[in-house]
């Protein structure tokens, strides 16, 4: 090694010890007879201090600029008192130098290293990700991802799952998301596709006996990118024979609390068992099927006032099949008229035409009512004192709270609150950022109706099974059935989902028939599947863990690009290697592939 020890290793019981220590030049101040470098490597930080009586090495040292790699041999020696550092690890040492050897130079990077990643634009930090990762944070967060992984390794290893590699050439198969297709030059004008999860093949290794499998597996889908989305990513996915929806829960609430007390021992989990909450009421109080637990603010709904009310907005939205649903800012009686205005706006960013807001400014009377001059609203001459009553206890307001509602479409009033109601979450201060907020959502609908094609299809993939009491309702109301589903969500990301799969034949076609499939289009598609469940297939579920998701949570990245090596931007470009690009023309016709591209 061209080193005896890291840059982070040093501290007073090395003082008197000669090292060498090698890396890159994090900074470098010249005092004249002094030259300080800040020496950087993987582990952290040494200061090296070289003095002019030195003079060999003090020469070089006046050349050394930022983020050259060097090599230096020197003396480790206590700093002087005043001058200790007790933000860094080595703060109390500096090693003074007595060689220093130029192993590369380096250019001016494009960025600071040494300074925050947040004041450098996203582009620059991707097109030099190899410089990016230089910088402490992004290295922490790929070693934290590291042992994320391996932690994820051991717990499955030794609860006697077996890890096994499927092919990442596999076949074009619809599962929710669109392929990526490899074209194949032994069978021209045939195609491979990437996986979108290794849903079938895991499946598969249940009918082949393996009974416990998992793989740290990379997916593919081409789907629009956003924070928590990127066209590959990688899940911890797992499959298992025998077991019922609780029997995979109880495989990964364990390794979930066991990894957040080893990996971030200073958070606490808000609520052990996990919470295990109903697709139905997830959307009922928090308008999403990924709650944010970390703080209430329930949703209140009063959509039951509409119909009889003389108040228009209220009216047309129940009369029309829609809701009047709402949340509560606790406090938030003391908000501007322009900062109500803000929240208004907010929600119309999600489709919804405005916020009703009723402020709660002064005291009920003895029988628990608000007296008129004690609400604050732009809407108390349009409702009746009854109407009002029902909304203030309906909402559980308090004395100086705000209530905001929303009236309209169910979806529209479900993602405008959804939203609202993490908007107050943040602006009034109730997220603690040290809780784990696991919980588990069940009962999900099996199949949901895609009104521009006019068909059902799945809500999660065509392998999950009915609920044993709801298959008898498949063909008569779909819309009902509901699914052995099951998702885990993390302070409000969706970090894995699953299900108990279909696997009796009979079954399966029923489901794909009532998909709209043809029996020769199944035959197509899913024919080895069909094949394989007449064989023996064992009772099997599984589930998939987004390790992308789960490590920017741990590492509090606000995206997953920040907890991935080499990401692809939003537009889904590699602004490092250019990608994608054209490729030649003997490439192509060796793929029997021509390219029409559409006039811009
Ligand atoms: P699902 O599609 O729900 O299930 O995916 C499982 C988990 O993978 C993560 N995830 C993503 N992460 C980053 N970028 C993406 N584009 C992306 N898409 C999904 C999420 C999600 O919860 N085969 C099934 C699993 C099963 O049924 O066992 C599947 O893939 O955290």
């Amino acid at each position: 090694m061209l080193k005896t020890h890291t840059c982070g290793a040093l501290s007073l019981e090395h003082v008197g010890s000669t090292v060498t220590l090698a890396g890159w030049v994090n900074r470098r101040r010249d005092h004249g007879g002094l030259i300080f470098i800040d020496l950087r490597d993987r582990s952290g930080i040494t200061q090296v201090t070289i003095d002019s009586d030195q003079t060999a090495a003090h020469e070089v040292a006046a050349q050394v600029r930022n983020e050259y790699v060097i090599q230096v041999v020197g003396k480790v020696a206590p700093r002087p008192e005043g001058l200790r550092n007790p933000n860094l690890s080595t703060g109390d040492i500096e090693v003074l130098a007595e060689t220093v050897t130029i192993l590369n130079t380096a250019k001016t990077p494009p960025f600071n290293i040494a300074g925050g990643a947040d004041e450098v634009d996203e582009a620059l930090r991707l097109k030099y990700r190899y410089l990016d990762i230089r910088r402490p944070r992004m290295t922490q967060n790929l070693v934290l991802r590291h042992q994320i992984v391996r932690f994820i390794r051991e717990y499955f290893s030794a609860r006697d799952f077996v890890e096994i590699e499927t092919p990442i050439l596999l076949k074009s198969t619809p599962e929710g998301a669109r392929d990526f297709v490899v074209p194949s030059r032994l069978h021209p004008g045939e195609f491979y596709a990437l996986p979108q999860s290794p849903q079938q093949l895991k499946q598969l290794l249940m009918v082949a006996g393996m009974e416990r499998y998992f793989q740290i597996a990379r997916c593919f889908r081409d789907e629009d990118l956003r924070a928590d989305r990127q066209l590959e990513f990688t899940q911890l996915d797992l499959e298992m024979s025998f077991v019922d929806a609780a029997d995979v829960r109880a495989v990964i609430e364990p390794l979930l609390v066991e990894l957040s007390q080893v990996m971030l021992p200073h958070k606490r989990i808000q609520t052990l068992p996990f919470p295990v909450i109903t697709y139905a009421d997830a959307v009922e109080f928090y308008g999403i099927d990924r709650p944010d637990l970390r703080f209430g603010q329930r949703l209140f709904n009063v959509t039951e006032l509409g119909a009889a009310s003389e108040f228009g907005v209220f009216k047309s939205a129940a009369t029309g099949g829609g809701a009047i649903k709402g949340v509560v800012f606790p406090g938030g009686n003391a908000l501007s008229r322009r900062e109500i205005d803000e929240l208004t706006d907010f929600v119309k960013r999600y489709d919804a035409r405005g916020l009703v807001w009723i402020g709660v400014a002064g005291e009920p009377d003895a029988a628990g009512h608000y007296p008129p001059e004690s609400l604050r609203s732009q809407v108390t001459k349009f409702l009746t004192p009854a109407e009002i009553q029902t909304i203030v206890a309906r909402s559980e307001a308090r004395p100086g709270d705000l209530i905001l509602m929303v009236a309209d479409k169910l979806a529209v009033v479900n993602q405008a609150l959804a939203n609202l109601r993490l908007e107050i979450g943040r602006r009034a201060g109730l997220i603690d950022p040290n809780l784990l907020a696991y919980c588990w959502v069940i009962d999900f609908p099996l199949l949901e109706y895609n009104e521009d094609e006019k068909r059902w299809q799945a809500v999660h993939h065509p392998f999950t099974s009915a609920r044993d009491e709801d298959w008898e309702r498949l063909e008569n109301d779909p819309g009902s059935v509901l699914a052995k589903a099951y998702d885990v969500v993390l302070n409000g990301w969706e970090i894995g989902g699953g299900s108990i799969r279909i696997h009796r034949s009979d079954l399966q076609d029923r489901l794909f028939a009532c998909l709209g499939m043809t029996p020769a289009q199944t035959q197509a598609q899913f024919g080895h599947l069909l094949e394989a469940f007449q064989y023996g297939a064992p009772p099997h579920g599984g589930i998939a863990l987004g390790i992308d998701r789960l490590v920017a949570l741990f590492a509090e990245a606000t995206s997953i690009r920040d907890v991935i090596a080499f990401p692809k931007t939003a537009a889904g470009t590699d602004l490092m290697l250019d990608s994608p690009c054209p490729v030649s023309d003997a490439q192509l016709a060796e793929l029997s592939i021509a390219v029409r591209l559409a006039k811009k």
